[in-house]
């Protein structure tokens, strides 16, 4: 039986996690990445196809070889601040090359698909923690290109029967507990990340954007989601697509938001290391608090995160930054 699942973006961060859980679970996984910021590292040679989802022939040509039973699609361009700058470019690589993705998949009757969505879609949300149905606004081309795809999606589906699940992730943390897999992006924006760069002195302090914030220690507050958890997730989203279920949005958050202090101090706690900061004042664009309801998936799918508290997440990130074995 073809047990094939696509993945593109696979040699990213999440995507890597993602398919070392698929081959776990007895899947196929074949990555689909242009390596502009993903590692031959994170994955097998021999499960990489390398090549740019800007290339709708190429993707179609690998979709009718290999007949995925999905597509799980990770790939993007992930950094707000660039794509405010650059807002061009982000609907370019995080819309226009999903549209390639989605044609070639109808063309190659491949009709299931998973797509990486984010927080971002929310905006300033008014309503803490953050449901599903709330409105969409997002405060950057970022966001605003995960809401593109999304708003298609919908017509994909009435059109072609195409069907999706679309997982907006809140903040993705924490690595690979067997120490092969971990955050390795460049350039780091992160706040974990970099949090334990300054631990291990390989930066010389944290910068916190605005302490004047309407929170209890007056800094941004934010839902951290384990790696593993969101790789769960897509498996279970698997099951339920290719059990037939109509199409449907996830968030997923550990619906528990701490702020940048308590992460540093958890960090320290953590790594025992004395991580200096440096008070700057507030970015543009960033809300004060951005918290999850995952009810909705754990109502309809079972999902459950096994490493939801904010010790474990930085303890598995830690370990990856100390000892992770880049292949
Ligand atoms: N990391 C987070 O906290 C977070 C939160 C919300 C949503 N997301 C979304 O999850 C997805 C994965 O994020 P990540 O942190 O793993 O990012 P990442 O940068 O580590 O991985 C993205 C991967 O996509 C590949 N890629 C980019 N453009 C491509 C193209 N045109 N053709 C082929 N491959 C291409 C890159 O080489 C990289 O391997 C993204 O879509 C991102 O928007 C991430």
């Amino acid at each position: 039986m073809n047990n094939c699942v696509l993945v593109t973006g696979g040699a990213g961060y999440i995507g890597s996690h993602v398919v070392k859980e698929l081959r776990r679970q007895g899947y196929q996984p074949l990555v689909y990445d242009n390596l502009s910021a993903g590692h031959r590292w994170a994955i097998r040679e021999d499960e990489l196809i390398e090549g740019d989802l800007g290339n709708k022939r190429h993707v179609e040509e690998i979709l009718r070889k290999e007949k995925p039973l999905a597509v799980i699609h990770c790939a993007g361009s992930i950094v707000v601040s660039e794509s405010v700058e650059r807002p061009e470019f982000y609907f370019r690589n995080n819309v226009i090359n999903t549209f390639n993705l989605l044609e070639a998949m109808l063309a190659c009757d491949v009709k299931s698909f998973i797509f990486s969505s984010s927080a971002a879609v929310y905006g300033k949300p008014h309503q803490v923690p953050i449901p599903e149905d709330h409105p969409l606004s997002p405060v950057n081309p970022y966001g605003e290109s995960k809401v593109f795809v999304e708003k298609a999606l919908r017509w994909y589906e009435e059109a072609h029967s195409l069907r999706y699940i679309s997982l907006r992730y809140f903040n993705a943390a924490g690595a690979d507990p067997e120490g092969e897999l971990g955050e390795a992006h460049n350039p780091e924006t992160h706040l974990i990340p970099l949090i334990l760069a300054v631990a291990a002195g390989k930066r010389p302090f944290v910068e916190i954007y605005g302490t004047d914030y309407d929170t209890p220690d007056g800094t941004c507050i934010r839902d951290y989601i384990h790696v593993i958890d969101l790789a769960q997730a897509h498996i279970l989203s698997l099951g339920a697509l290719l059990n037939g279920t109509t199409s449907r949005v996830y968030n997923l958050g550990n619906q528990r938001g701490f702020s940048v202090r308590e992460v540093v101090d958890c960090a320290h706690m953590v790594t025992g290391h004395s991580i200096p900061v440096r008070e700057s004042s507030r970015r543009q664009g960033d809300p004060p608090v951005l918290v999850a309801s995952s009810e909705r998936i754990k109502k309809e799918l079972g999902w459950k995160p096994h490493y939801g508290d904010l010790k474990t997440i930085l303890e598995t990130a830690w370990g990856w930054m100390k000892e992770g074995k880049r292949r």
